[in-house]
Parts: C-alpha cells; structure tokens; sequence
C-alpha cells in the first residue's frame, strides 16, 4: 500500500532502514525504468543479505546501499522524490527525529510513506499488547526491536500535507500507515 500510493516511475527513492529491502524490491519495480532507490540500513549484516536478495531478482532499475542511521541521514536537504519507512521507525530510540529526518531529504512536493506498529485503542487490548510486549523483551530477539510507536505529533508540527492516515492490522496488533507530502514551501524544522 505504502509503495502504490508513493512512487511514481522514475522516482529517486529512499528505503530507511530497509532491512532485507523488501520494500526496496517492490519500489524499484515501480521506478522503473528510470529511477532509482537507495537502501540504507544501521546494520551491515542486514545490507549483504539486501544485497543478495537484490542481485537474485531481474530488476530494471538501479538499487544502491548504504550503512547509515536514520536519525541522522547522510544526504541532502530535498533530494529524494519518496523517503519510505516500513516497519523501522519502531526500533528508533528518536522515532520523531526518524521522521523529520526524512521530511528533511525529500524535495519538496515529494512523498513520504510510513507503515508502523500503533497503540490498540480499547483499554484491555493496550494492558494486553502491554504485558505481551515487556515479555517478549526478555528475550530481544523475540521483540523484532519492535514497539509501539506516535509520530503523527511530529508530522503535524510540519506543513506537510496529508494524504493518507490509516489504522490496520487486528485489534491486539494495530498498525498505522501513512502517507504525506512535503509542502512545496515547506518551513524549516
Ligand atoms: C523490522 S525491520 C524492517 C525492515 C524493512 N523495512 C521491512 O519492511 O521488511 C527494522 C529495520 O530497521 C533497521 N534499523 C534500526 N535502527 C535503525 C537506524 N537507527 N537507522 C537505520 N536503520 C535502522 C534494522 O536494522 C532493521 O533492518
């Protein structure tokens, strides 16, 4: 949904904390043929196994990889047309910097997609979600590095517009997808 709504063939796409480049994959087919997206994770084993992944599938567009930390990209003011984040702004110690992070690298007019874990909204699913979470932080592992997060106070202290906001997944595991544009005169922030 994230990939469908954001990118347009030819866009120059980022995919923060791509991981295994799933959604890297997915956008490139998109961009085709002309575009072009960059793969930037925080972890180096996570960036050879993209790699491979990458280099068995027949795509026409070029993917490129980076080592790098989300909070702190290492590109540009306005650079990309689409910045895309699935499922890595959760293990952030800064989720709102993550955002602003990419706000910051997209041009303006640009897009920005975000898929991420949300709050469940009945009292008893969160004390749920709650308990099955701590527990499952016992053993990191088990977590993902995933947690429940809000960055929608962050976009909003933007002028991005807003294109899409959407709750899905099940009642004990929510998540949120997002979709905004960069304002074509955005304020600094
Ligand atoms: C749950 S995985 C999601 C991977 C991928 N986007 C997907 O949808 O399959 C989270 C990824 O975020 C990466 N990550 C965690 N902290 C990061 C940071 N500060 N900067 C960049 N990537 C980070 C992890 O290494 C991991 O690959």
């Amino acid at each position: 949904m994230v990939v469908e709504q954001t990118v347009r063939p030819g866009d120059l796409v980022l995919d923060a904390g791509a991981g295994t480049a799933s959604t890297g994959i997915l956008a490139a087919r998109k961009a085709a043929p002309s575009g072009s997206v960059t793969c930037l994770d925080l972890c180096d084993e996570m960036i050879a196994v993209a790699r491979e992944k990458v280099a068995r599938e027949a795509l026409a567009t070029a993917i490129n990889f980076t080592t790098g930390d989300m909070c702190h990209l290492p590109f540009a003011d306005n650079h990309f047309d689409v910045a895309l984040s699935t499922y890595s702004l959760c293990p952030l110690y800064d989720p709102a910097r993550g955002v602003l992070e990419l706000y910051r690298v997209v041009k303006p007019g640009g897009r920005i997609g975000l898929a991420y874990s949300d709050t469940p909204e009945q009292p008893f699913m969160q004390w749920l979600t709650n308990k099955i979470e701590r527990m499952a932080w016992l053993i990191p592992s088990l977590s993902m590095g995933c947690r429940a997060i809000d960055v929608l106070p962050a976009i909003q202290h933007t002028d991005a517009r807003m294109i899409m906001n959407r709750k899905i997944g099940i009642p004990l595991w929510p998540f949120r997808v997002i979709i905004f544009e960069k304002s074509d005169h955005p304020l600094a922030v």
